[in-house]
């Protein structure tokens, strides 16, 4: 019988035999009796189990600290402290594994920079192992959401030779030797010799290929890891990270609006719902106010605006942007805080963006300028959706793609969709461990992942 915390904490009485099986979060020794508080990860608390000189090891007992991993069986009995229902009275504690002298978790409070360094140790902190519950609520309510509404999972490809987006920030995936690629005739690295037999890349979205799907199946949806080499230093960008990407056929840009907003509101207050103990730490301690927003978010509409309007409401704010606004500029991060955050004070979509400034794909408006494109921004990290109808107007794409400075070539199959059965559809990617940060309130997206990838960093 193996019982996990969570669901002993969860019964309705005490009384009967117990054992669980984890790490101690604490062991604090007193006199003629010790105290060791049992986490699996289940949930955020552990079990208490109370230690009585009766037992067989006490002596061994005695000399458990913090992280060792232990098998208590006990008893269930009621917890006469008040912090928890039940504590355990220890029949038996097995030890399972000690720690060494180095064990570079304290008890003390260390800072998310340190832990980053131990990322190996770091799911046993309170934080890591709250957001990793997150994580996995949220992954079953993305699933559950699209699952319900008849989108189909599709697994869009890791290894990709397109840039989805344009923007030539790809990983490059290659076997060829860096010190003696072969060369072709000219003098240039030979990819035609190369794994693939062609230059190919880590996907930096999986949109082209849910398009591919959506153009057949109707409403798809990827959720994979995508990546990004983009030189940004800053505490909302990964280099790895995980999107959500729903992609509709017969849908334009307002369907695509109103799935993200359900989307949104759908996942937050399934988290919400599912993680109760996890979301009270991070109010506690992270970020004190973040489940009122959150069910603010999910109680109230979004508001829509459009970029020109959003462009007015910054200029005529007063305030000393670091990056000055006009129309034509792409927002910062500062800007959509502003409105998201300060002018809004909810999730705000922002729509029709300059073409300059958005991707080859997305539809054209009849002004010739703006593109059918939305972005959701949140108080506190900004844009966490980005998405759009799609260009399915055959000429217009081919004149978006050269515009764009692209090869025309590399899209042949994605013009060819154009040619054959296109429809108009439209739809979005919503960054994963932004979703996750915006839930917890950790300060950093660093903190949002278990094993963060970042410039200059991918350890573990
Ligand atoms: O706005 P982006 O670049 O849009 C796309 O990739 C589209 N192909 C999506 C689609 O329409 N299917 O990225 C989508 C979202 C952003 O809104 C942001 O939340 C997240 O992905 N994102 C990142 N998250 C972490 N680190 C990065 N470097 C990110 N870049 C984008
Ligand atoms: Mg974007």
């Amino acid at each position: 019988m193996r019982e996990r915390v969570r669901e002993i904490l969860a019964r309705e009485q005490a009384g009967g035999e117990v054992e669980v099986r984890g790490w101690l979060r604490t062991a604090r020794h007193a006199k003629g009796r010790s105290f060791l508080e049992v986490s699996d990860g289940s949930c955020f608390a552990g079990l208490q189990a109370v230690v009585e000189p009766e037992i067989a090891n006490f002596e061994a007992v005695r000399g458990l600290r913090n992280g060792c991993a232990v098998v208590v069986a006990g008893e269930l009995v009621a917890s006469p402290g008040g912090e928890q229902r039940f504590e355990l009275q220890a029949t038996r504690v097995e030890i399972v594994g000690e720690v060494g002298d180095d064990y570079a978790l304290q008890k003390k409070r260390h800072s998310f920079e340190f832990l980053r360094e131990i990322a190996h140790l770091r799911p046993r902190t309170n934080t890591i192992g709250a957001v990793l519950r997150v994580r996995n609520a949220a992954s079953r309510a993305i699933h559950d959401f699209f699952q319900e509404r008849g989108f189909l999972y599709l697994h869009s490809p890791v290894i990709t030779a397109s840039d989805a987006e344009g923007a030539g920030e790809l990983f490059r995936v290659t076997t060829l030797d860096p010190g003696d690629p072969p060369r072709d005739a000219s003098g240039a690295v030979d990819h035609g010799e190369d794994f693939f037999g062609r230059q190919a890349f880590l996907t930096v979205s999986g949109q082209l290929e849910a398009e591919i799907a959506a153009l057949a199946l109707t409403d798809v949806y990827t959720f994979g890891p995508t990546f990004r080499a983009e030189n940004s230093h800053t505490s909302r960008h990964l280099a790895e990270f995980w999107m959500v990407e729903p992609e509709m056929a017969f849908c334009e840009l307002d369907g695509d609006v109103e799935v993200a907003e359900a989307f949104l509101k759908a996942v937050i207050g399934a988290v919400l719902e599912a993680c109760p103990d996890d979301m009270a730490f991070f109010e506690k301690r992270i970020a004190p106010g973040v489940i009122e927003t959150l069910e603010h978010v999910v109680e109230t509409p979004f508001e829509r605006l459009t970029y020109s309007e959003a462009v007015e409401i910054l200029q005529r704010s007063g305030r000393d942007f670091e990056f000055p606004v006009e129309w034509g500029v792409d927002l910062q991060s500062e800007h959509e805080r502003y409105l998201a955050e300060e002018h809004i004070g909810r999730p705000v979509v922002v729509t029709d963006y300059p073409a300059a400034i958005k991707a080859f794909y997305m539809y054209l408006n009849d002004d010739e300028r703006t593109v059918r494109a939305m972005d959701v921004l949140v108080p506190k990290v900004g844009e966490i959706i980005g998405g759009s109808q799609r260009e399915h107007r055959l000429d217009v794409l081919t004149r978006r793609i050269q515009a764009a400075g692209l090869d025309l070539a590399e899209y042949w199959w994605y013009l060819d969709l154009r040619r054959h059965g296109s429809v108009p559809h439209a739809g979005f990617g919503l960054g994963f461990e932004r979703l996750v940060q915006f839930v917890t309130g950790v300060a950093n997206i660093r903190e949002a992942i278990p094993f963060p990838r970042v410039p200059g960093y991918a350890d573990f």
